[in-house]
């Protein structure tokens, strides 16, 4: 069920998990808080790989499209439940954000092939869980937006984590709306190092884990 959030952009509520894709507060500026500023912009690389667990509305890569600048990024998004067009088509982030033609190609594109979507941004889409995916390139940055460890405590285990501790480089990060105390334990556990960060507007804080 959409429906709209403080800064005006639209946002999903699943009511039987009882849990939304986004903050109340604000869908557009959580992400950009979260994964653009914490996470992309943190990250001084020119060349990068992307994991994302849970593509849901595409939100995350559009914004990430937008701030791309001149680095090249392959970007793997893996989520096994795909929203219908019918939702996709009635999300208002292409106006606000000022980006028809990316959004349309982000869910046009086919799922499992990797597709220049824009000039040096390269996006797979691979419909699976966190749980059956096992990566094969080397990854840079994790954005971590599954859904919330008490709606669904299997993603943030650390045996999931302890999978994507290894796929990462030497300096890699993991990125996550989530600061709670044991999910920040798992993580310490399979050998980041976590810091808690200042979250959004609504939320007190955030989760950064470096190797
Ligand atoms: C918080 S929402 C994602 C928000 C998304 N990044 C966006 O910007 O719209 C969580 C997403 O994780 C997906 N998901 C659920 N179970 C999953 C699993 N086992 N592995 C990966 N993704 C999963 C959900 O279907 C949902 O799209």
């Amino acid at each position: 069920m959409i429906f709209v959030t403080d800064d005006g952009s639209h946002s999903l509520h699943v009511p039987e998990l009882n849990e939304h894709y986004h903050s109340t507060h604000g869908a557009i500026q959580e992400s950009q808080h979260i994964y653009i500023e914490n996470g992309l912009n943190y990250l001084q690389k020119q060349t990068l790989n992307i994991l994302e667990i849970g593509f849901g509305t595409g939100l995350n890569v559009l914004l990430t499209a937008l701030h791309a600048g001149s680095k090249t990024i392959r970007y793997t998004t893996l989520e096994p439940y795909p929203l219908p067009d019918e939702i996709l088509s009635k999300l208002n982030y292409p106006n606000i954000l000022n980006a028809n033609n990316c959004f349309t190609q982000i869910h046009t594109c086919p799922w499992e092939i990797a597709t220049e979507i824009q000039p040096h941004f390269f996006l797979k889409k691979h419909r699976i869980s966190l749980q059956d995916y096992y990566p094969i390139e080397p990854i840079d940055l994790i954005y971590f937006d599954a859904f919330g460890p008490t709606a669904a405590p299997d993603l943030w285990t650390q045996e999931q984590f302890q999978k994507l501790y290894n796929t990462l480089n030497p300096g890699g990060v993991l990125i996550t709306f989530s600061a709670k105390g044991t999910v920040r334990q798992a993580l310490t556990n399979v050998g980041f190092t976590v810091t808690k960060r200042p979250g959004p507007t609504g939320k007190t804080h955030i989760s950064r884990a470096e190797k």
